[in-house]
């Protein structure tokens, strides 16, 4: 039959790597070249039919400035899903990345269904981060990998249904 499942959803990266972004063309198919920087974190929700499930995601959009980095606890215990965003133009966003997986391997629920994210897929002539490098990153961790572009739509939707179909069945 069918089911309805809430997921928590949360989205963590550097500033800048496009969180907001990608959440603005999922919840709302649009895209600004100015997004604001977000403070303390934005709350979003948006449905998915997936398979025989409805999937309502609450999102919680954080602020990627280190000043708020000891806020991401409230927003990702008890998550079902994270979505860890960097943007493949920026190896320090990388190298961020890469911390908030450690953080959640240490911290999160261990049952959390991981995403990375490289983000700004549309901008290859400035690419500085590797598909190979981060797919090998996210299978050595147990994360699913996908290069997502906010700007032109490339996985946006894609991504947050892969999560859908991972997410334990009720
Ligand atoms: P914080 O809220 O500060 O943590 O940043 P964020 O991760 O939410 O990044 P945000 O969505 O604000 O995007 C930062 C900038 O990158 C904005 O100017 C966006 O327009 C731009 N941007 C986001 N995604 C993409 C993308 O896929 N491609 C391109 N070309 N630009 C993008
Ligand atoms: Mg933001």
């Amino acid at each position: 039959g069918n089911k309805n499942i809430n997921a928590k959803l949360v989205l963590l990266g550097d500033v800048g790597a496009g969180k907001s972004s990608l959440v603005l063309r999922f919840v709302k198919d649009q895209f600004v070249e100015f997004q604001e920087s977000t403070i303390g974190a934005a709350f979003f929700s948006q449905t998915l039919a997936v398979n025989d499930a409805t999937v309502k995601f609450e999102i919680w959009d954080t602020a990627g400035q280190e000043r708020y980095h000891s806020l991401a606890p409230m927003y990702y215990r008890g998550a079902a899903a994270a979505i860890i965003v960097f943007d493949i133009t920026n190896q320090a966003s990388f190298e961020r990345a890469k911390k908030w997986v450690q953080e959640l391997q240490a911290q999160g629920n261990p049952n959390m269904v991981m995403a990375l994210a490289g983000n700004k897929a549309d901008l290859l002539d400035a690419r500085k981060v590797s598909a190979e490098e981060a797919e090998q990153y996210a299978q050595e961790n147990s994360l699913f990998f996908m290069e997502t572009s906010a700007k032109t739509a490339t996985n946006v939707k894609d991504i947050f249904y892969e999560i859908a179909k991972r997410l334990p069945r009720v």
